[in-house]
């Protein structure tokens, strides 16, 4: 079974026979859309070699907290810790098992386990009397109830040559189990979503416009999100200059409001759930030109006529099962606004983003909202990088959607 799991995977890896599986487990979450940063143990190196994990996972393999060349240069164990958005030990030895539950730190990867704020998963592998020692039991719960996900061990046929439980769980079925426990999980997984973002332009004549000033970030953001939660997601875009191949995003890009309008209303019907979080023109040139228009002909004044309101449209024929979330961009008055838009809209979530918060708003990579439903208090968020931003909203639309 093909899983999408487009995360960022601190992979760690330690000493013990199993590691001579580590290359595939690697092309296995690679091939399921993850990036993966392997660091080894010391001792893991006398069984898989750094240059084949590093050819797979195509990044340096780290191994050392300090990088013994005289060059005083370190691997930053607590940036590693942040870039991850999964940390997976496998294999995941008695030894590494143990310091882990002791909060001991010899070596890069306990440093970044310890660093670590994300979600852990460890795939012990050992031969049987090991696994079943009570110390690594012991260790093991210890582990469990702070949190740490264990992904096996597998019953079969041991390196020593008994059979029994403590082999490491096939590297196929680790990606099966992480997608599981982080995507399966999820409200999302399996629904359609529809996803407007960017700016629109609207033409004045064939070179030139009415845009505005939004890069696409957040809907980027909250499409990539989307599909790491396995929904599948039809991404309506303005003109953006950004790009993603994350797996389970179809993409159709548009210039024009009206383009952006034809697109939704021909897919809405078939999504559970739509966001707009496009900065759509409100109003357009009435009568564009046809051929470019010279300056030397007096351009007089532009006369607009109104945009279709997508959002509006959308609220206006949702059904009982379609979820709509909306976004206002205020300068004042924010508040009242944008519970305006909640009922006028028909919409069940309104994110407000006030232009008055410094990193707030268009082009920059972080973001500082409000989320607005109908019956809750609104939730006032900090400020957080778009991606963050685009988590909570869709940790706050599955509250709301009804269990699978
Ligand atoms: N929107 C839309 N189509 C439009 C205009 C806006 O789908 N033609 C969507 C935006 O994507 C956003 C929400 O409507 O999710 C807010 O739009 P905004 O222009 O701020 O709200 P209006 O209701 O037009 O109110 P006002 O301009 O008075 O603030």
């Amino acid at each position: 079974m093909e899983h999408a799991l487009p995360r960022k995977i601190l992979l760690g890896i330690t000493g013990g026979i199993a590691a001579y599986k580590a290359p595939y487990l690697v092309r296995a979450l690679v091939k399921a859309g993850a990036e993966v940063q392997v660091v080894m143990t010391p001792s893991a190196h006398d069984f898989v070699t750094p240059l084949a994990l590093a050819t797979v996972s195509k990044r340096p393999v780290l191994s050392e907290l300090f990088v013994r060349d005289g060059s005083g240069r370190w691997n930053d164990h607590v940036h590693l810790a942040r870039w991850a958005d999964v940390m997976l030990i496998a294999p995941a030895s008695a030894n590494t098992l143990g310091k882990m539950a002791q909060g001991l730190c010899d070596n890069l990867l306990l440093a970044c386990y310890l660093s670590a704020e994300c979600p852990v998963f460890v795939a012990p592998a050992m031969d049987l009397e090991m696994y079943r020692d009570t110390g690594v039991q012991a260790n093991l719960g210890a582990l469990k109830e702070r949190g740490v996900r264990t992904i096996g061990p597998a019953h079969g046929e041991l390196a020593s040559g008994l059979v029994g439980e403590g082999r490491m769980t096939e590297p196929d079925d680790i990606v099966t189990a992480l997608h599981m426990a982080l995507v399966g999980s999820s409200k999302l997984a399996g629904k359609r979503i529809l996803i407007t973002a960017g700016p629109t332009q609207e033409a004045i004549d064939p070179v030139r416009y009415i845009g505005n000033r939004s890069t696409g970030k957040m809907g980027f953001a909250l499409a990539e999100e989307a599909a790491w939660r396995g929904a599948h997601v039809e991404l309506v875009t303005g003109p953006v200059a950004l790009t993603t191949d994350r797996a389970g995003i179809t993409r159709s890009d548009v210039v024009s409001a009206a383009q952006m309008a034809e697109a939704c209303k021909t897919r809405f019907p078939d999504c559970d759930v739509a966001i707009a979080s496009a900065a759509v023109a409100d109003w357009r040139p009435a009568d564009p030109a046809a051929n470019k228009m010279k300056k030397g002909s007096a351009l007089g004044a532009l006369t607009l006529e109104p945009t279709e309101d997508i959002l509006a449209w959308m609220g206006g024929v949702k059904t009982a099962t379609q979820s709509l979330v909306g976004f206002a961009l205020e300068t004042d008055n924010e508040m009242a606004h944008a519970v305006g838009k909640l009922t006028r809209k028909n919409l069940d979530l309104v994110v407000l983003n006030s232009l008055r918060d410094a990193g707030a708003g268009f082009g920059h990579d972080t973001n500082q909202v409000t989320l607005l439903t109908r019956n809750n208090d609104p939730e006032a968020l900090p400020l957080m990088s778009k991606a963050a931003v685009a988590q909570r909203i869709l940790d706050r639309l599955e509250t709301l959607l009804p269990d699978a």
